[in-house]
């Protein structure tokens, strides 16, 4: 996700932006961008795409930029490609080109979020004769503020909360006014900004690790709520303008710690970060309760000609396939084919125009996956691409993308990623049912219903974390662990066994459930694991009765099932609940568990590993002193 800086003081301020913004390129990004003012009506932004050095190089280390007051940006791209054009920060003036240079701007900003209404905000500031530059949702934002200021004849803080109040969607801006040249206004709502303050210096920043070198001495903005930063001193306000007081609060994590937001691991933090990735997944693609997929380009024609659907792609990518595949099949009737990339790109697969090539891929650059898109055109087929990373390869190949907002994913085992892509899934398939008349308006309104709810329930999940990490540290010495499931449920099988095998290192399997009796089963020893995948409702009896054959030659059981469903604890050893949703959406709650199964074991196992390399050192050192105490 984006990160932001700020700072206002006595020092030259483009040297601590550039400082502060190094801190936040762990979240990931494709462009960055500064504004400095010194005093003057003048504010000077300059913007890079690309790495961070860039745009160090481009302002000689910051020594280039004079001014005291200065707010900067890295960018991951939600609207609009990596471009310097699209860069932050944002200009409220009419200027051409990139909105860079000197600029005489009424208002400058940087934005971290999404506003899900851009759209017919932007249309209402056209009509009164604004005009853009760039594709992105922040110049919308910047824009509305200087209408306000400048309609109302109000200050900068009644400007923003008469903004907040239109706005929908998540935000956290930090804004510049010309008639307030060593102050920077900041809001937030659902996307984190705190704001530091040392001596008579001020600093903002998405997150602690920016300013820690600088202050550990910081205020949480709190969502709605409006904060005017100057030298050393930050006065906050409500939507109604009125000035509240927030806590100072002492920072007491160390530099590490503070990347990973007090998690001990990045896979910690971004398996968290599931039912925001999700939401704002939801949110770009369904807005005022309307499935809205006009920027794919798929148009009602193209998806009533589609005869028949292949899903490509490689490993968790792959698993969203086989989910996605249960889901399109019994919702909109159209037979799905899921391919392994890596194969699919040397098969010569009868395929035509009536074919539509769905591949999915997180960072859109997966080599396979590309190949296999690139063959999938050769042949004449339709495609549309469902990444993460706006502007990648396979996404500008594609004749059509459908965009996941799970931000970037620092964490190689993905999860919240794998989790925006099946939310995106979902939504495409009841949109693929609804334009070829196989599900109502109602029976979409009920579904687009409970995948609202879906962020939430993931949330309920994750409070129970601490139960999985009981169950993996018994867990943590299986050498063999096998995850079954029928339907959704062995494609939500597949997803918890290539977790457990890519960071515990322990062999893992996922199976059919009805097929790991033709011979695998023989496997199947005294303290092996079995992990039953039991959401739905037709099937998950039938897989009991696997798990049975399995408990039957001595296995340990593990059932995940939905809230009241407790006769499964008549046959299991560990029964794991997770709520009620549509049976079609029940791959995005039980993989949780899964998630979190695979990384405490992980790290239970990692522990243990370190803990007997310990003992070994110790035995080691002991002997040696022994013997040589013992040698005359
Ligand atoms: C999943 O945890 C792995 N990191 C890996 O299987 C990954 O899903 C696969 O390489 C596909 O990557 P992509 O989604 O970026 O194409």
């Amino acid at each position: 996700m984006c990160g932001i800086v700020g700072y206002t003081g006595h020092r030259q301020a483009a040297p601590i932006l550039l400082d502060s913004l190094s801190r936040l390129e762990y979240r990931g990004y494709d462009s960055a961008g500064l504004a400095v003012r010194n005093g003057t009506a003048l504010a000077e932004v300059v913007k890079a795409t690309g790495k961070l050095y860039h745009l160090a190089d481009k302002t000689d280390q910051g020594r280039a930029l004079t001014g005291n007051c200065g707010i900067g940006h890295t960018r991951w791209a939600t609207h609009g490609d990596p471009s310097v054009v699209n860069a932050h920060p944002h200009v409220s003036g009419n200027c051409s080109g990139s909105g860079s240079g000197a600029v005489e701007s009424d208002v400058v900003g940087v934005h971290n979020g999404i506003i899900e209404n851009y759209t017919e905000l932007k249309e209402k500031l056209l009509r009164h004769g604004y005009v853009f530059y760039s594709d992105t949702d922040t110049e919308v934002a910047v824009k509305l503020v200087d209408y306000y200021y400048k309609k109302y004849k109000i200050g900068p803080v009644d400007a923003i909360t008469r903004c907040m109040v239109r706005i929908r969607g998540s935000y956290a801006l930090a804004l510049m006014f010309k008639d307030y040249p060593d102050e920077i206004f900041a809001a937030r709502k659902d996307s984190p900004m705190i704001i530091g303050i040392q001596d008579q210096e001020s600093y903002l920043a998405s997150d602690v690790p920016a300013i820690l070198k600088y202050t550990r001495q910081v205020y949480y903005i709190d969502n709605l709520q409006v904060a005017r930063v100057s030298p050393g001193k930050v006065l906050f306000y409500d939507l109604n303008g009125d000035e509240v007081s927030m806590p100072l609060t002492e920072i007491t994590w160390d530099a590490e710690a503070a990347e990973k937001g007090g998690f001990e691991h990045f896979m910690l933090k971004e398996i968290h970060e599931q039912p925001q990735a999700v939401r704002d997944t939801l949110n770009s693609l369904v807005k005022d309760g309307r499935i809205d997929l006009s920027e794919t380009g798929l148009t009602d024609e193209i998806i009533q000609g589609i005869e028949q659907i292949d899903i490509v792609a490689c490993g968790s990518a792959w698993h969203v396939g086989m989910a996605a595949q249960y889901v399109i099949e019994d919702l909109a009737g159209i037979p799905v084919r899921v391919e392994l990339a890596s194969e699919f790109r040397y098969r010569n697969i009868p395929m035509d125009r009536k074919t539509m090539v769905i591949v999915i891929s997180q960072s859109g650059e997966t080599a396979d996956s590309l190949a296999a898109l690139r063959v999938a055109k050769e042949r004449g087929t339709m495609t549309l691409a469902i990444v993460n990373v706006i502007g990648s390869t396979i996404a500008r190949e594609a004749d059509h993308v459908l965009y996941t907002l799970a931000g970037p994913e620092i964490a190689v085992a993905t999860t919240k990623a794998y989790s925006a892509q099946l939310a995106a899934a979902d939504v495409l398939a009841i949109h693929l049912a609804r334009i070829r008349e196989k599900i109502t308006q109602e029976r979409e309104d009920e579904m687009l219903a409970e995948l609202a709810l879906l962020p939430d329930k993931m949330a309920r999940i994750l409070e129970e974390k601490e139960r999985l990490q009981w169950f993996s540290s018994k867990m943590a010495n299986t050498h063999d662990i096998f995850f079954i499931g029928r339907g959704l449920d062995y494609a939500i099988s597949l997803e918890g066994s290539l977790k457990m095998k890519e960071i515990s290192y322990i062999h893992s399997e996922a199976y059919a459930a009805g097929e790991l009796k033709h011979g695998t089963i023989s496997l199947i020893e005294t303290g092996t694991l079995v992990i039953g995948v039991l959401t739905q409702k037709e099937l998950y009896e039938k897989t009991v009765s696997n798990m049975m054959e399995c408990k039957s030659r001595g296995a340990y059981l593990m059932g995940i099932t939905t809230n009241g469903n407790f006769s499964v604890e008549d046959s299991v050893n560990f029964t794991v609940y997770i709520p009620k949703t549509d049976e079609h959406f029940m791959a995005s709650l039980a993989v949780i568990p899964l998630q979190l199964l695979g990384y405490y074991t992980s790290v239970k196992g990692a522990f243990r590993s370190s803990w007997a390399a310990a003992r070994s050192l110790l035995k080691t050192v002991h002997w040696t002193v022994f013997r040589a105490r013992r040698t005359p």
